[in-house]
């Protein structure tokens, strides 16, 4: 009997330590990706700061936080309510907050056959079951303009790589 128990944890553990690592390998949002959301967001001001419950670089909700999984900055705790300010105002808790809630979430959002910035960007702003709706003005164009502008960079780089 103790030997079965024994076997049981081991097994537990194998499956937490698995789902560990996928969430943690898997980062669907590109850095320039998570860049121009929260230039779009933010302006990418690190000033902690929480506009209309919405907290930091990325302006993450409490709902966001809960739905990705409850990170927190080392030494908090998931159950407190201070670690869900103290992580939306932490660039990396936030940044792995939004890589959860996409792995989760993802999806092709304007039909264009891919899944990718501009889906997260929609999903993030709309949520996940509104992300077709067309983007607000202001957050669609600094969004797009920051893509653009990144993707020229790119091919630049690219050139004078070759
Ligand atoms: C950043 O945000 C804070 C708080 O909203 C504001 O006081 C500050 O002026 C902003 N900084 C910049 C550079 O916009």
């Amino acid at each position: 009997m103790p030997g079965s128990k024994n076997l049981l944890y081991l097994c537990l553990l194998l499956t937490v330590g698995v789902a560990w690592t996928k969430a943690e390998t898997q980062r669907p949002i590109t850095e320039t990706c998570l860049v121009c959301m929260c230039e779009a967001l933010s302006g990418c001001n690190g000033t902690a700061v929480c506009v209309n419950g919405a907290c930091g670089l990325f302006r993450l909700t409490w709902d966001q936080w809960v739905d990705s999984g409850r990170l927190t900055i080392p030494g908090d705790s998931p159950l407190s309510d201070s670690s869900f300010t103290n992580c939306a105002n932490d660039p990396h808790c936030a940044a792995d907050t939004l890589q959860h809630y996409m792995v989760k979430y993802g999806q092709d959002c304007n039909g264009d056959e891919h899944e990718d910035c501009y889906d997260y960007g929609a999903i993030h702003y709309m949520g996940p079951f509104n992300c077709q709706a067309d983007m607000p003005y202001t957050y669609e164009s600094i969004f797009k303009r920051c893509l653009k502008r990144a993707e020229k960079q790119q091919k630049q780089q690219q050139a004078t790589n070759n």
